[in-house]
C-alpha cells in the first residue's frame, strides 16, 4: 500500500474548505419541517393494506391452509406458497444461500415466519381476512439452545503460525468463555413497502430500506423478470442500522405478490410489535479464548472458538461470521493464531447484519478476556494492551500489513489522556472506601474496523457512481447510497464539491431509485464514505477534466460557479455527454485468499479505544455510567459534526446492549417485543460521551476519511462491562450486565453476602 502521506497531495485546493466544515445537513430541513415523507406518509390513490399470516410455531408441518373467509373476506386476496408456485414464481429470497422461502412451503422453520399474506381494501377488514385464515401444523421438536444446535450455515477458519508451538512454551495459559446475547435494532421507522402491480411491464416498489438493489435482485429472481421490469425506490428511511440491510427483500417481495394478487397498489406496513417479532437481530454467540503468553505478557499463542446463532435461514450469517473471525484477535499482535467460527441453525427467526456485524460480539469477549489475562499475568491492563498492540506495518490474524495500526496506540494513549485513567482509578479508590453501597470502577477496550466488504467483496462489487452536469452548473450525485440519517446525502455533495471547488449548495443528492442510479453497492459495512465516496470523487475528478478540456484550461483547478456553468454549458451544447461514471478500481492493491483466509482483508481499519467509567449500587444492582471516553481514529471527519453524532449513536447502542438490552424468548418467540419490556437507553440512561478523534488519513480514502458507521459499536460494550467488573472487582462473563446478573456474580464471589 502507499504511505498515508499520499492521501492529500492529488486534491485539488478548494477556494474554501467544504470537507471537513458543518455544512447544513442535506435532508435535515424537510425531516425537521415534515416534508420528507416517509413509506407511512405516501398517499396511494387506490391502495390496499396487507396483512403478513405468520406461523405461531418454532417448527411444525404445515398439514393445510384453509381460504375460505367467509363475508369477512369478501373484497380480500390471499396468497400462499403454494399460489406461488402455481404463477411461476421462484419462492426463494436470494442473497447468499438461497434457503429462505418468501412464503413457508409445507413446513415453518422458525416462530413468526411467513405462511401466507392477505391484502383487502382497508386495514380492518384485511386483519379480520387475516384471522379467517386457518393453517392447521404439525408441531415438530425445534432446536432452541444455539450451543446444542447441529446444523452448521457456515464455518471460517484462520491459521497463521504454529500454534500448537506457542501453548507448548508458554509461560502461562489463560482460558475463558464469553457470551452475548440478541440485540433488537429499535430504528425509529419500523419496516414498509409500497408496491404497485406490473404498469406498461414495469412493477414499481418504495419504501424504506437500506439496500435498493438488494430488493431489486430479490424481486428479479422472484418474479423471473430482467432486470428493467423492476423497480425499487427509496422513501424518507428512518434509521437501519443492518436491520434494513436484507430484511427489506422480504417485505418487498410480499407486497409486490400483493400487489399482483389485487391488481391495485398494496402498502405493507409493520407496527412495532411485528417488526420487533419477525425481523432480524444481532447474533447471540460464545466466544472460547484461549491465550499462551510469555513471561513478560507478550501475546504467544491465541486460539479462539467463534460460535454464533444464525436462526433459521443462512441469509448474511456467512459473511457475519467472516468479520467475526477476521475481527476476533483484535488489534494486537500475535505470531501464532487459530481461530475457527462456526454458525448454526436454531429455529429462531433469523438473525442478521447489526451495526459492527460480528465485530462486537468478538471483542467484547477479547476485552473481558484481556482484563483476565492481565490479572493472571500479574500485569496492569492498560500496560498487557500497549505490550501488545499491534503498530505501524505489522500484522493481522490474517497476516495483512496494516501501515496505520500505530494509530490504535495513539487512540488508548488519548483515551487515557482524556479520561485521566490513572488519577480517576485512584479517586474511585478512594471513593468506594467510604461508600457503603456505591461502588465505581474504569473499564477500557481497544478495538478496529475494517472498512468495506470483506476479502475481494469489494472488486467483485465494482461499484459504480455517476454525477451529472444540470442547468446552471449544477452537478446531481447519483448513488446507490441510502441516507438512512447518517448523513449520505451530506458528504456525498461535500465531497463532489470540494473536489470541483464548487460551493456546496451546487452538488444536488437524491433518494435512490434503481431505474435512475448505478448500482454504487450497499448501504452497509461502514463503506460509504471510503468506498463509495472514493469513487465519487474520482468520478468528479474525471468531470472536472472533461470540463477543463472542453474549455482548454489545466485540470484540478477550482471552478468559479460561474466558469463551471459556462463550461457545462459549452460541453452540453457540442453533444458532450450529460453523465461521468466512474468504478471501483482497487486503488489499494487489496489482495486476499478467500479460501485459506490470508491478506488483505480490508483496505483500511479504523482504530479505537474506550473508556468508560460506572458506579453500581449494591441494593439494587443497577449500574449507572458515568461517563464515556472514546477516542477514534477515523481518517479524516468529512462532516465533523455528523462523525460525532456516528459516534455518540453507536457508543450509545453499545451501553443499551452492554446494559439492558435482552431478548426474552419464550418456545422460540421473543416474549417482550414492546419497547416497554426491551429496554433501551433513554436519554437518562445515555452518560456523557467525551470524543477524541484523530485524522490519520488513509491513502485510498476521499480526503483520507475511513469508515466509521460501525466502530464505535465494537467497544462500548466490554469497555463498560469491565467497569462493572472492575467496580465489583468481579467477573462479568455474559451480556447484557443486567442487575440480575451482576448480583449473581456479586454473590457467587462473595459467599458470605448470601446471608447478609
Ligand atoms: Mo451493516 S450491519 O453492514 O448494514
Amino acid at each position: 500500500m502507499a504511505p498515508a502521506r499520499a492521501a492529500v497531495r492529488h486534491l485539488p485546493r478548494a477556494p474554501r474548505a467544504v470537507v471537513g466544515s458543518n455544512v447544513p445537513r442535506r435532508e435535515g430541513l424537510e425531516k425537521l419541517t415534515g416534508r420528507a415523507l416517509y413509506v407511512a406518509d405516501l398517499d396511494v390513490p387506490g391502495a390496499w393494506w396487507g396483512v403478513t399470516v405468520r406461523s405461531p410455531h418454532a417448527r411444525a408441518r404445515i398439514l393445510s391452509i384453509e381460504r375460505d373467509l367467509g363475508a369477512d373476506g369478501a373484497r380480500a386476496v390471499v396468497v400462499t406458497a403454494e399460489d406461488l408456485l402455481r404463477a411461476g414464481r421462484d419462492n426463494v429470497v436470494h442473497l447468499i444461500a438461497d434457503d429462505q422461502p418468501f412464503l413457508a412451503h409445507r413446513s415453518v422453520e422458525h416462530a413468526e415466519e411467513a405462511v401466507a399474506l392477505v391484502a383487502a381494501p382497508t386495514r380492518e377488514e384485511a386483519e379480520r381476512a387475516a384471522a379467517r385464515v386457518r393453517v392447521r401444523y404439525e408441531p415438530l421438536e425445534p432446536v432452541l439452545d444455539f450451543e446444542r444446535a447441529e446444523t452448521i450455515h457456515k464455518t471460517c477458519a484462520i491459521d497463521k503460525g504454529d500454534v500448537a508451538a506457542a501453548f507448548a512454551g508458554a509461560a502461562r495459559v489463560v482460558e475463558g468463555t464469553y457470551r452475548v446475547g440478541h440485540q433488537e435494532h429499535a430504528y425509529i421507522e419500523p419496516n414498509g413497502m409500497v408496491a404497485w402491480p406490473r404498469i406498461d411491464g414495469v412493477r414499481l416498489v418504495r419504501g424504506s430500506l437500506q439496500c435498493p438493489f438488494y430488493v431489486h435482485a430479490a424481486l428479479t429472481r422472484l418474479f423471473g423478470e430482467p432486470a428493467e421490469a423492476i423497480r425499487v425506490a427509496q422513501t424518507s428511511t428512518g434509521g437501519g442500522f443492518g436491520g434494513k440491510e436484507d430484511y427489506p427483500d422480504l417485505v418487498a417481495g410480499h407486497a409486490a405478490l400483493l400487489a399482483d394478487a389485487c391488481g391495485r397498489p398494496v402498502r405493507l406496513l409493520y407496527d412495532r410489535a411485528e417488526d420487533m417479532v419477525a425481523t432480524t437481530k444481532r447474533h447471540p454467540g460464545r466466544i472460547v479464548h484461549r491465550t499462551a503468553l510469555d513471561a513478560e505478557g507478550r501475546l504467544l499463542g491465541m486460539d479462539v472458538e467463534v460460535l454464533l446463532d444464525g436462526g433459521a435461514y443462512v441469509t448474511l450469517s456467512p459473511v457475519v461470521l467472516s468479520r467475526a473471525v477476521i475481527h476476533a484477535a483484535g488489534p494486537y499482535r500475535c505470531a501464532n493464531v487459530r481461530i475457527r467460527g462456526r454458525v448454526v441453525k436454531t429455529n429462531t427467526p433469523p438473525n442478521g447484519a447489526f451495526r459492527g456485524f460480528g465485530v462486537p460480539q468478538v471483542a467484547f469477549a477479547l476485552e473481558r478476556h484481556l482484563d483476565r489475562v492481565a490479572r493472571a499475568a500479574g500485569l496492569d491492563r492498560v500496560e498487557l494492551r500497549r505490550r501488545n498492540l499491534l503498530a505501524d506495518g505489522e500484522t493481522t490474524a490474517t497476516g495483512q500489513a496494516v501501515i496505520d495500526a500505530g494509530a490504535s496506540r495513539q487512540a488508548l494513549d488519548a483515551a487515557l489522556k482524556r479520561s485521566r485513567f490513572a488519577a480517576t482509578a485512584r479517586a474511585h479508590a478512594r471513593f468506594n472506601r467510604r461508600h457503603a453501597h456505591l461502588r465505581r470502577g474504569l473499564g477500557l477496550a481497544c478495538f478496529f474496523h475494517g472498512s468495506g466488504f470483506t476479502g475481494n467483496g469489494e472488486i467483485r462489487l465494482a461499484s459504480e457512481v455517476a454525477l451529472e452536469l444540470l442547468e446552471g452548473g449544477r452537478v446531481r450525485v447519483l448513488a446507490a447510497a441510502t441516507e438512512i440519517g447518517q448523513g449520505t446525502r451530506t458528504v456525498f455533495a461535500q465531497i463532489v464539491a470540494q473536489v470541483l471547488g464548487l460551493p456546496y449548495e451546487a452538488v444536488e443528492t437524491v433518494d435512490p431509485d434503481t431505474a435512475l442510479v448505478p448500482d454504487s453497492g450497499p448501504t452497509v459495512a461502514s463503506r460509504t464514505v471510503p468506498i463509495v465516496g472514493r469513487i465519487l470523487a474520482d468520478a468528479a475528478r474525471e468531470l472536472d477534466a472533461v470540463l477543463a478540456r472542453r474549455v482548454g484550461r489545466p485540470p484540478g483547478r477550482p471552478w468559479t460557479r460561474r466558469d463551471f456553468a459556462g463550461a457545462a454549458a459549452l460541453h452540453l451544447d457540442a453533444g458532450g455527454e450529460r453523465r461521468v461514471t466512474a468504478r471501483f478500481s482497487n486503488p489499494s492493491g487489496q489482495r486476499f485468499d478467500e479460501t485459506r483466509y490470508v491478506g488483505d482483508a480490508y483496505a483500511a481499519y479504523a482504530w479505537a479505544a474506550a473508556v468508560a467509567e460506572v458506579e453500581v449500587d449494591l441494593t439494587s444492582f443497577e449500574t449507572r455510567v458515568l461517563r464515556v471516553v472514546a477516542a477514534q481514529d477515523i481518517g479524516r471527519a468529512i462532516h465533523p459534526r455528523l462523525a460525532a453524532g456516528q459516534l455518540e449513536g453507536g457508543l450509545t447502542q453499545a451501553v443499551g446492549w452492554a446494559l439492558f438490552e435482552e431478548v426474552v424468548a419464550r418456545d422460540g418467540r421473543m416474549a417482550n417485543g414492546q419497547l416497554t419490556n426491551y429496554i433501551l437507553p433513554t436519554a437518562i440512561e445515555t452518560p456523557p460521551i467525551e470524543l477524541v478523534v484523530l485524522e490519520r488519513p488513509f491513502a485510498h480514502g476521499p480526503f483520507g476519511a475511513k469508515g466509521i458507521g460501525e466502530l464505535p459499536m465494537d467497544g462500548g460494550a466490554p469497555a463498560v462491562v469491565n467497569a462493572i467488573a472492575d467496580a465489583l472487582e468481579i467477573d462479568l462473563d455474559r451480556l447484557p450486565a443486567t442487575p440480575e446478573r451482576i448480583a449473581a456474580a456479586w454473590l457467587a464471589a462473595r459467599p458470605e453476602r448470601r446471608r447478609a
